[in-house]
C-alpha cells in the first residue's frame, strides 16, 4: 500500500512538472513569435512548402501517366539480333497484314500493336501498296501510320502490287491480296489475320504445330465443312502461291475464301475455332450456335469463353463493322439479350456486357493507336455497301 501511494505521489509530480514545462514552453513561443521578422520568415517558410508540394505532387502525377503510357505502349528496339528462345528462331516466322487502302491502314495499325504489346517473338510484315512509296500517294496521317507500324511495333513494310480482280462486288475485289502471304518465301511459316478483329493475345505456339502448306480453323456457324480465312497459318511456297494465282486469274473461283476451300479443304490441318476464330456474333447466338462453337455439350459461360480467346472477329451483320457507327436503335434491336434470372437473382446480362465492351475496347484503341481524328466520326449507319462490312460468310442471327 505504501509502494502504491509513491507510485501515485510521484505520479502526480510528473504531471505537475510537466504542466509547468508546456507552460514555459507556450509562453516562450508566444514571445519569440512577437518579434515580427521571425513571424514573416514562418509564414513565408510554409507557403514555399505548400508551393514544392503541389509541384512535386503534379510531378508525380505527370511521371506516372507518361510511365502508364510507355507500359501500353512499349517503345522499338531496333536492330535485335534473331530472337532464338528455346531453340527456336523465331525470325523465320511471321504475322501478315495487308493493306489495300487507307480505310484498312487503322484497324491493321492495331492488330499489330496488339501482337506486339502481347509479346509476340515472331516477325510482323505489313504488304502495303507499292505506290505508297510516292510521297504523293498517301496523306501524311497515313504516312505516320506506317512509320508507327515500322518504328514502334517493329514491323517491316513490304511495297505489293494490291492483287486486284474484275469480277464480281468491287468491295472485295482487293481481298485477293490477302493470298500474298503464300509469297513471303523468306520465311518458313506466317500467320495472316484479318484486321476486322481484336488480338487478345499472341499465337506463337501456332507456329510450331506439325508442318502443313496451310492451317485453318473452321467457320464454325456455316455448314461444314468449310473453313474460315480469317487466320491462316501457312507455309509460303513458289509453288503455292503459281497454284493460287492460276485461280485468282480463273473466272468463277470465287473469293479468298472460296479459293482455299476449293485448294486445301480436304488436305488442310483444322485450327481449334475456339480460341483462334471467335466471331463477336457468339454472344448473340443460340444454345444452337454455342454448342457449334464449344464443340461440346458444356455449359456456355460467355466470360469464360472471351477470357480464353485469342482472336476475336467482328462479325455482327446487318450491324456495321465496329469503326462505323451503329444507330442507338440498331444496337439495342442486335444486342445480345439478358438471360432470365433463376432462383430470385436478378438477370443475367453477362453477354451482352461482353458484347458490348468488345465494341467499345475496339473504339477506344482506335482512338489510342491510331489517333485522335480516329475517333468514330461517321454518322450513325447500317451496312452500306461502300464499306466491306458483309461477306457472305458473316454471321447472321435472325
Ligand atoms: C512474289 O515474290 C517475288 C520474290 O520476292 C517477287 O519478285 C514478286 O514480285 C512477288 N509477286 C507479287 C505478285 O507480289
Ligand atoms: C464462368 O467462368 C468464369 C471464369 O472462369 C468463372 O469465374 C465463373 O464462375 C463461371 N461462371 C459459371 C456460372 O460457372
Amino acid at each position: 500500500m505504501e509502494q502504491w501511494m509513491k507510485l501515485l505521489r510521484f505520479n502526480s509530480l510528473r504531471t505537475s512538472e510537466d504542466a509547468t514545462d508546456v507552460e514555459t514552453f507556450k509562453v516562450r513561443l508566444a514571445r519569440w513569435f512577437a518579434i515580427r521578422r521571425i513571424r514573416t520568415s514562418f509564414f513565408a517558410a510554409t507557403i514555399i512548402l505548400v508551393l514544392v508540394l503541389s509541384i512535386h505532387f503534379i510531378d508525380l502525377t505527370t511521371v506516372s501517366r507518361a510511365v502508364h503510357q510507355v507500359k501500353s505502349d512499349p517503345p522499338q528496339i531496333s536492330n535485335r539480333p534473331p530472337k532464338v528462345d528455346d531453340g527456336v528462331v523465331w525470325s523465320n516466322y511471321a504475322y501478315v497484314q495487308y493493306v489495300t487502302n487507307e480505310n484498312y491502314l487503322c484497324n491493321s495499325l492495331m492488330i499489330l500493336e496488339a501482337l506486339h504489346r502481347s509479346g509476340s517473338k515472331a516477325d510482323k510484315i505489313m504488304l502495303f501498296p507499292e505506290n505508297w512509296q510516292l510521297s504523293n500517294e498517301i496523306g501524311s496521317e497515313n504516312r505516320m501510320m506506317l512509320n508507327q507500324a515500322r518504328e514502334r511495333y517493329e514491323t517491316k513494310l513490304i511495297p505489293i502490287s494490291v492483287q486486284t480482280s474484275t469480277k464480281g462486288d468491287p468491295t472485295w475485289k482487293d481481298s485477293f491480296t490477302k493470298l500474298l502471304a503464300f509469297n513471303q518465301t523468306q520465311y518458313k511459316r506466317v500467320i495472316s489475320l484479318d484486321s476486322d478483329a481484336t488480338v487478345k493475345q499472341h499465337m506463337d505456339e501456332l507456329f510450331l504445330t506439325p508442318s502443313s502448306p496451310v492451317a485453318m480453323p473452321r467457320a464454325y456457324w456455316l455448314d461444314q465443312p468449310f473453313l474460315s480465312s480469317q487466320l491462316i497459318l501457312l507455309e509460303p511456297s513458289t509453288v503455292e502461291w503459281d497454284r493460287i494465282k492460276t485461280y485468282i486469274d480463273q473466272k468463277d473461283s470465287g473469293f479468298d475464301m472460296d479459293i482455299l476451300n476449293t485448294i486445301y479443304k480436304d488436305s488442310c490441318i483444322v485450327l481449334p475455332h475456339r480460341r483462334y476464330n471467335l466471331i463477336s456474333a457468339e454472344f448473340r447466338g443460340s444454345s444452337e450456335s454455342h454448342r457449334k462453337y464449344l464443340g461440346s455439350e458444356e455449359a456456355w459461360n460467355g466470360t469464360l469463353v472471351l477470357e480464353e480467346a485469342k482472336f476475336v472477329h467482328f462479325s455482327d451483320w446487318p450491324l456495321p463493322k465496329p469503326w462505323i457507327k451503329a444507330s442507338e436503335s440498331d444496337i439495342a434491336d442486335r444486342q445480345p439479350e439478358c438471360r432470365k434470372g433463376t432462383g430470385g437473382g436478378g438477370d443475367d446480362c453477362t453477354d451482352r456486357d461482353i458484347w458490348l465492351n468488345l465494341y467499345k475496347d475496339f473504339s477506344e484503341r482506335r482512338q489510342r493507336v491510331c489517333g485522335h481524328q480516329y475517333d468514330k466520326r461517321d454518322t450513325p449507319t447500317t451496312a452500306t455497301s461502300s464499306h466491306r462490312v458483309r461477306s457472305k460468310y458473316d454471321f447472321e442471327v435472325i
